[in-house]
């Protein structure tokens, strides 16, 4: 048994246009301020129409591949963390392998909503401690402009595009991943709290799902917020004890960022002194796996963080799912 596995280099990926509240002014009935002031975000980056999900993990993934030093025929498996896939097959995954030449690298999706990242590296963690893979890619990368319903204001105001990725392998050295967490609750799978509910085989995709907008987010966005801000909390505890290490332990937490009131809430909760907390919201919006992961790595550049430093996660998305993980760095 390897004992650790170390995220060895770090890549993100954010496409260059921008679209501010004022773009949103325009287009639904909404205000700078109202955005503002309910969720922190001020622009979002977007992608063109021709753009899809893996146009934006292959240069996140060359990145954290030039990051680790590593050559791209090491990886010997991929794993893409998304819930806007090029397309339903073949995986995302199969065409970043192709792009990236790692020709010796297994490859699939993961689909769990913003958790997917922590949830990737638990996948990543596992094969790699028991010797199954040694060079493991993790890429989350959505792009949520796709799926959003441009008329509706409870949503679209919400979300953006992006990938982040991380190159991991095993050491005999006590840091990369220290503890892990996941948790799901299908309690919570109905359609109207977080869900696209058709294009899938519960409504395949016809004239009618088309008519009645059934292939956009649907989202309860108060329920969603007051059990966010629950399990984010509960995700962060219960990752934290497992490592034996307690909040004045941690150099940076990076929540999922969805909303600068639900970072805000879970961060007191946890009495995160907000010097502490990571924040890009307003930046970059909801990016769903992407954002803890973009965050990571924004945050290494900035030199916010680094070797040694431990790094706490949490996530949480439709489904529900959530994650927790604690790094050293
Ligand atoms: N602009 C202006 N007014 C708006 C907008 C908008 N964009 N959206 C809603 N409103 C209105 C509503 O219609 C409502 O009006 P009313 O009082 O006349 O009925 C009023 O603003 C208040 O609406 P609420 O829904 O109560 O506003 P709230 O404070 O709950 O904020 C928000 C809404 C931002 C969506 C919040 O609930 C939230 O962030 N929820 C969590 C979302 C989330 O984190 N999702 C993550 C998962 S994503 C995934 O897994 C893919």
């Amino acid at each position: 048994m390897n004992r650790f596995s170390a995220i060895i280099g770090t890549g993100s990926y954010l496409p260059e246009k921008i679209l501010t509240n004022f773009d949103l002014e325009k287009m639904v009935d909404t205000s700078d301020e109202w955005i503002q002031r309910r969720t922190g975000i001020i622009e979002r980056r977007i992608v063109d129409e021709n753009t899809a999900s893996s146009d934006l993990g292959i240069p996140a993934s060359r990145l954290a591949i030039e990051d680790a030093g590593i050559n791209p025929l090491e990886i010997d498996l991929i794993i893409a963390a998304t819930i806007t896939p090029d397309m339903f097959f073949p995986s995302t995954a199969c065409f970043i392998q192709r792009a990236i030449g790692a020709e010796n690298a297994g490859a699939f999706d993961l689909s769990a909503t913003c958790s997917g990242f922590c949830y990737g590296l638990v996948v990543a963690d596992g094969l790699i401690k028991s010797g199954i893979h040694r060079t493991v890619l993790v890429v989350a990368t959505d792009v949520l402009s796709k799926i959003i319903d441009w008329t509706d204001r409870t949503t679209c105001v919400l979300f953006g595009d992006a990938a982040g990725a991380a190159i991991l392998q095993p050491t005999n050295e006590k840091k990369g991943i220290l503890s892990s967490y996941l948790g799901a609750d299908g309690n919570h799978a109905e359609i109207e709290l977080l869900s696209i509910p058709a294009g899938g085989s519960r409504y395949p995709s016809s004239h009618e799902t088309v008519d009645k907008r059934m292939h956009y987010i649907k989202m309860n966005g108060q329920e969603v917020f007051k059990l966010g801000v629950r399990i984010m909390y509960e995700a962060a505890r219960h990752v934290l004890k497992q490592a034996n290490l307690t909040i004045d332990d941690v150099d940076l937490f990076i929540p999922h960022q969805a909303n600068i009131r639900i970072i805000e809430a879970v961060g007191e909760r946890l009495r995160m002194p907000p010097e502490k907390v990571y924040v890009n919201v307003h930046k970059y919006g909801n990016t769903s796996a992407a954002t803890v992961i973009v965050a990571l790595d924004e945050a290494i550049r900035e030199g916010r963080v680094g070797p040694g430093d431990i790094v706490l996660l949490s996530t949480f998305g439709g489904g529900l799912t959530w994650g927790g993980t604690v790094l050293k760095l």
